[in-house]
């Protein structure tokens, strides 16, 4: 049995933990304003907000109903569009509206639910990350103008930089941006008793967002035992030399963590072309792992820090280097009973660190190739290099002999061309929907470029390299 609020009521429902949230508000609950559409992430056009008491307090991410699973929202809130309504149009709804945002509608009780959980989350007014916010929503009326100008308006309204965390909730209220019931929910949602621990099978499904499962197999699950591994409470850590992630931190939790952007300054921004915000808000970083795809970002990134997976089941853990971990395409190191529970790295090797990805679209598109590269230098010369690459092998790759060849070599054009032609040597692409082989040849030969002029720009820039090929 699921129990939890629903808008302003609480409900309990007995259907499968496999079943999506769209399903329980569309068809369980009679609520039509969040709309079916793809069930795969992709439109956006179904996005819910989900609150949840974490660290005593309130909060509330914008997540496709049509990827959550029932098993994982006990004792949360779940928010639809029926649940902002009121007697009037609110600020954000006025603000569509005049500004020419809406055409038919169907995007909008969406656009409602990622520019809510803005409000609900954002440090700043900032007007670009509104926009990178509802970056998740498909529109195919508008063109976006109308959108943009509405989010200009209301980040010149509403001044978020003067509302703290634990004062947000009231303060929306205050703003009409939530109707007053939300300031009930945190003492309704601490009263719903937790639920009795339940003897997990061994064979059971591990569920970290459901992002990936919910999306290639839905209707297996629900014939499934499933185990939902808790949310992450400490999600990124130092100890010693080492950055600790924990396996079940979601993509957003370490785009946004503090201590993870001490390490990798730009991660806000490099990781915001990873999925979109409503697939982030639930995506961990172990079922990224996990999933093995030839083109996962983050199994990208972490080749290039020489990241090491700790690998638990009931009586032993073990751990593997995460090179070793992908053995052919989708297949991995990991044995029956085994879950990942973290990834370490040496905290140097954030040092002189670089992340690229190329894909179709700007936003919302799974790379065509990927790439990160991690140097270690000393006196204009490479003492170690790590080099990693997505959509060029069965499996997320790492560069071994371009590495080696790396060793020891001066920083300059001629080392970086020699390197470049060496990787493209190394890899086996395919021509696929995202580009022909050779194409991806050539983005990984340009990423390579990318990552030494962006690491040591005195030395190494376009106009040397472009002469020189
Ligand atoms: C619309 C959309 C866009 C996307 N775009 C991108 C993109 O741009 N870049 C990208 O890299 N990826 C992208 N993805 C893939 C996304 O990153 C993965 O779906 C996500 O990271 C999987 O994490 P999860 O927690 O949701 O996994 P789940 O769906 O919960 O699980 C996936 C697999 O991992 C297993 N698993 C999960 N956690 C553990 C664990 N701790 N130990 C052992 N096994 C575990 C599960 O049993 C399952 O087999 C996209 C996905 C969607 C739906
Ligand atoms: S229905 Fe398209 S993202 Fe959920
Ligand atoms: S207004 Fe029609 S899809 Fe957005």
């Amino acid at each position: 049995m699921t129990r939890l609020v629903l808008n302003r009521q609480l409900i309990e429902d007995h259907a499968n933990p496999a079943t999506v949230v769209l399903d329980l508000i569309r068809q369980r609950q009679g609520l039509t304003g969040t709309k079916d559409v793809c069930r795969e992430g992709d439109c956006g056009a179904c996005q819910v907000l989900l609150g949840s008491m974490r660290g005593g307090r309130l909060r509330y991410q914008a997540v496709n109903a049509c990827l959550l699973p029932l098993g994982a929202i006990d004792a949360c809130h779940v928010v639809t569009v029926e649940g902002l309504n009121g007697e009037s149009l609110n600020p954000l709804q006025r603000a569509l509206v005049d500004c020419g945002a809406i055409q038919c509608g169907f995007c909008t009780p969406s656009l409602m639910m990622a520019l809510t959980g803005f409000f609900l989350n954002a440090e700043t007014s900032n007007e670009q990350a509104a926009i990178d916010a509802v970056a998740g929503n498909l529109c195919r009326c508008t063109g976006y103008a109308g959108i943009k100008r509405a989010i200009t308006r209301l980040c010149r309204q509403f001044d978020l930089a003067g509302s703290p965390p634990e004062r947000r909730i009231d303060n929306l209220v205050h703003w009409q941006i939530l109707p007053a019931y939300f300031s009930g929910i945190a003492e309704k949602l601490s009263a719903i008793a937790p639920r009795d621990a339940v003897e997990q099978s061994p064979d059971a499904v591990l569920v970290g967002g459901g992002t990936d499962l919910w999306a290639t197999r839905p209707h297996w699950l629900h014939t499934q035992s499933l185990a939902f591994l808790s949310d992450s409470a400490d999600g990124v850590r130092f100890d010693a030399n080492d950055c600790i992630v924990d396996a079940a931190v979601t993509i957003e939790q370490l785009r946004t963590s503090k201590l993870f952007r001490q390490l990798f300054p730009s991660v806000t921004q490099d990781f915001e072309l990873i999925c979109s915000a409503p697939v982030r808000a639930r995506a961990t970083v172990g079922g990224n792992l996990i999933n093995a795809s030839p083109i996962a970002d983050l199994a990208v990134f972490f080749l290039a820090l020489n990241a090491r997976l700790l690998l638990v089941s009931h009586d032993a853990s073990r751990t593997v280097s995460l090179k070793d971990f992908f053995r052919g395409y989708k297949q991995i190191d990991l044995q029956s009973g085994e879950r990942l529970q973290a990834i370490h790295f040496n905290r140097t090797a954030a040092q002189g660190f670089s992340y690229e990805k190329v894909s179709m679209r700007r936003h919302l598109d799974i790379a065509a190739v990927n790439s990160a590269l991690g140097i270690e230098h000393a006196d204009g010369r490479i003492v170690t290099a790590r080099l990693s690459a997505g959509g060029v092998a069965p499996v997320p790759f790492y560069f071994e002999k371009t590495c080696a060849y790396l060793q020891d070599k001066s920083i300059a054009p001629a080392t970086v061309l020699a390197a470049a032609d060496i990787a493209r040597h190394e890899i086996a692409p395919i021509s696929d929907l995202r580009g022909s082989a050779e194409y991806k040849r050539l983005l990984l030969r340009q990423l390579i470029f990318a990552h030494f002029m962006k690491l040591f720009p005195e030395v190494i820039r376009w106009e040397q390299l472009h002469a020189r090929q």
